[in-house]
């Protein structure tokens, strides 16, 4: 043992947090023309919550942290770094996060939103992570909230049917421990990446400085497909490489969930067996930045992730953004 000294960022605890109201493909194509087997044969996706009038990106922000908040086993008030990761604030300011500390009562942290969208939640760990370990914070709340509903075109086929409403939340706490414990949980690598190139693949065609609307969501579905799955692997061998891992070190991955083939095609490309996947597409459909800390927590809730598994988050979205964080549990 050297006996140096390291600061880690250690998961203590998930929630998450689903609108009331759940809407299966039957459901959908009741008012837009789609069906349930095209839905299911192109994405995985079968049902997807839909944030009624009351719910909000920060009530599910809020809901989702509270649960995360009990299962540290900590009070709200232990929290002093709050990021929310979103493309869909209730307010284009203040920040969604000041809203969700008030909502907890730990006013006078950090508190601030990260803009990312479908790999925001991978942006806000790695945030988080670099805060706790410079000192800045010794306890974190990570959350991915969303109500995209809100920015869909219903009368857009091709994308209306992929989204979902949604929130999750991870309490990171900062520990000291020795650099040479292979075994202690904590953060252990992580990378993020951008192409800024790609910014009209996929988009919303409004916002405050350009048409003073909050705008619609447009993509080009094969383009995003193509990139996803090439960008993806690409990050995750690359984070193994800094670990010194390889993908049969990883006892979980938890992917950002957009579409089935796409979390099927990566999972081939690192010779990953499917069930060290964590799939939620079919019951959550795409809930952009909450995707994955809902995943993660629903694993965790049915007993599949344990501590001292070491887990895989990954992420790729409008930006295009992508990225990866390797945690042991
Ligand atoms: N229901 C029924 N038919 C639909 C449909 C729907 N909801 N949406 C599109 N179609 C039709 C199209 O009109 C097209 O018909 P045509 O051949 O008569 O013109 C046909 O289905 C094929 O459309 P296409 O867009 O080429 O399908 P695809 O195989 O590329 O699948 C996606 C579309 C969106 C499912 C796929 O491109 C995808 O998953 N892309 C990645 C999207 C994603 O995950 N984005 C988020 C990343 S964060």
């Amino acid at each position: 043992m050297s006996g140096q000294r390291v600061r880690r960022s250690v998961i203590r605890g998930s929630g998450s947090a689903l609108p009331e109201t759940c809407v299966t493909n039957a459901e959908l194509a009741k008012r837009v023309d789609t069906t349930d087997e095209w839905i299911v044969e192109r994405t995985g996706i079968r049902a997807r919550y839909i944030a009624n009038a009351s719910e909000t990106t920060s009530s599910l922000a809020t809901l989702a942290a509270q649960r995360a908040i009990a299962a540290a086993g900590i009070a709200a008030s232990d929290i002093d770094l709050i990021i929310v990761a979103t493309a869909t604030p209730d307010q284009t300011f203040p920040a969604c996060a000041t809203i969700v500390q008030h909502n907890l009562g730990c006013n006078g942290g950090i508190a601030f939103d990260v803009a990312a969208v479908c790999s925001g939640f991978l942006y806000a760990m790695t945030t988080a992570d670099a805060l706790l370990r410079g000192g800045n914070a010794r306890r974190a709340l990570v959350i991915g909230a969303e109500t995209f509903s809100r920015i869909l075109d219903w009368d857009d086929r091709t994308t209306c049917v992929l989204f979902g409403d949604g929130a999750g939340a991870l309490v990171l706490e900062a520990v000291d421990g020795d650099a040479d414990d292979m075994a202690a949980p904590g953060i252990i690598a992580t990378r993020l990446h951008a192409d800024g190139a790609y910014n009209d693949m996929l988009y919303v065609d409004g916002g405050p400085s350009t048409t003073q609307t909050v705008g619609k969501l447009r993509m080009k579905g094969r383009e995003v497909f193509r990139h996803a799955v090439v960008n993806l692997a690409s990050v995750l061998a690359e984070v193994l490489a800094v670990a010194g891992m390889t993908s049969a070190d990883l006892d979980w991955v938890v992917p950002h969930q957009a579409n089935y083939r796409i979390l099927d095609a990566t999972a081939r490309k690192l010779s990953l067996p499917a069930e060290k996947v964590i799939v939620t597409v079919d019951h959550h459909a795409n809930t952009s930045a909450a995707s994955v800390p809902l995943a993660y927590d629903e694993a965790v809730r049915d007993g599949r992730i344990r501590p001292g598994h070491m887990v895989m988050f990954e992420a790729m979205g409008g930006g295009f953004t992508w990225g990866a964080v390797l945690a042991r549990v």
